[in-house]
């Protein structure tokens, strides 16, 4: 069996890893300096859908799972099925919940499902008029695709408005509308879900260490940081949380989306849980963990999802906990220089060591992006695998490399 995974993170890598297990031929498009311990790296960049297209034909790929938003909200899974080929990732159709916040508060609003109160504005000066109307903090999103960098918390008028002049006046997030929306104070749980036509059956949760900073300060990232299994969630939120999921799975089906694919879907825990967003893809670096914790195969799962016939059932998980801290470059979530040797990677033994941003030339591992590489511990408890991640990581070099030394603590 021969299956493409697009992307070239480190949620890329671990879809990877995991598939590896199943013994297939696996390709990348187009990987990273990592990926090629499990694949062949294919020179094509995942937002070139229609060379993945042929890529995919000419090579009689079985099965494509795609990693990055972009692909999807470019109707790639559009293009495969029209092809014949099997994919698994969400339609158009689907993805406009990551294409635009709007939509998804629309969707949420409409079915009754709990989220942040908010208002959408289509011009600078309504926006500026409503600040003076609430309360702060706020929130301030940018509707579009913003690579995890439309989000700004206001703690007061200037600072919204500067988030309100990004987009409207410097016109730097392509983006034409602004939600505003209640800032909720809480615990974020990830639930990176499958779905089946539209049905929805979460992965085990996973909790992302979202801020650069130690004790949650400085700005918003991608994620440094994640743990799994999320131990402070008592029996009842899950309870509430599943009742949730099951209301979006009702609010697809009645819209008649024909979801399958992923649904990330962000909580915030206040009194109950609130739904923050949604992505159309697997969370990274939600994605690390998971795959280690995972004991089913991950073919398996996605093959059913297409079929239709997946259960809950048929995601079984080992006992371990696992605390992956990201190394990232000095620098991130802002500027920063890339090309700086790594070394020390061969010294972890213990611990996975997931490459996100690195590159391969020579024999020798370099830095090529914000996010490195993530150190994964492994344990029989939250400080056991904490404490493997933490004696990994420094084991690993490179110039101005920059972790958070409390995630799992
Ligand atoms: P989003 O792009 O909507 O996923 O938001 C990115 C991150 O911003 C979330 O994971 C939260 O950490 C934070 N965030 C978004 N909306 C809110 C909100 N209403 N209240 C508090 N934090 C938020
Ligand atoms: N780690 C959060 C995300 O994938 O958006």
């Amino acid at each position: 069996m021969k299956v493409l995974v697009v992307g070239n993170g480190g949620r890329e890598y671990s879809i990877l890893k995991k598939l590896s297990e199943d013994g297939v031929e696996l390709f990348a498009a187009k990987g990273n300096g990592g990926t090629s311990v499990f694949a062949k790296n294919i020179d094509i960049e995942p937002e070139d859908v229609e060379s993945l297209v042929n890529f995919a034909k000419e090579n009689r790929i079985d099965l494509t799972i795609v990693g990055p938003e972009n692909p999807l909200c470019l109707g790639i899974a559009d293009r495969f099925e029209e092809e014949g080929l099997k994919i698994f990732g969400v339609k158009k159709n689907g993805a406009k919940f990551e294409a635009s916040k709007d939509f998804t508060k629309e969707f949420l609003v409409r079915h009754d499902i709990p989220t942040a109160k908010y208002a959408t504005f289509f011009e600078y000066e309504k926006a500026v008029e409503y600040l003076s109307e609430i309360n702060y903090p706020i929130v301030i999103k940018a509707d579009g695709l913003c690579l995890g960098k439309g989000v700004t918390i206001a703690q007061n008028m200037e600072e919204a408005k500067a988030a309100l002049r990004d987009v409207f006046v410097e016109e730097k997030m392509n983006s034409d509308r602004v939600v505003i929306e209640e800032f909720l104070d809480g615990n974020e749980i990830s639930a990176i879900c499958m779905v089946s036509h539209n049905k929805i059956y979460p992965f085990e949760y996973a909790r992302d260490y979202k801020k650069i900073g130690d004790g949650n300060k400085g700005p918003n990232t991608g994620g440094v940081g994640n743990i799994i299994p999320v131990e402070d969630m008592s029996d009842d939120l899950k309870v509430q949380i599943q009742k949730i999921l099951d209301e979006i799975s009702l609010g697809l089906e009645k819209d008649n989306f024909n979801y399958t694919g992923i649904l990330f879907v962000g909580f915030m825990v206040v009194d109950k849980p609130y739904v923050l967003e949604f992505n159309v893809r697997f969370g990274d670096p939600e994605t690390e963990v998971i795959m280690e914790k995972l004991d089913s195969s991950l073919i398996q799962l996605a093959e059913k999802a297409i079929e239709g016939t997946l259960t809950q059932e048929d995601f079984k998980y080992n006992d371990d906990y696992y605390t992956g801290v990201m190394m990232v470059s000095g620098g991130y979530p802002g500027s920063y220089a890339k090309g700086y040797e790594i070394s020390g990677i061969e010294d972890v033994i213990n611990s996975t060591v997931v490459h996100a941003g690195t590159s391969f030339e020579n024999g020798k591992f370099y830095t090529s992006g914000g996010r490195v590489l993530m150190v994964i511990g492994r344990g029989k408890n939250r400080a056991e695998a904490t404490k493997m991640a933490y004696e990994d990581v420094e084991k690993i070099k490179f110039k101005d490399a920059y972790y958070r030394r409390d995630v799992g603590i």
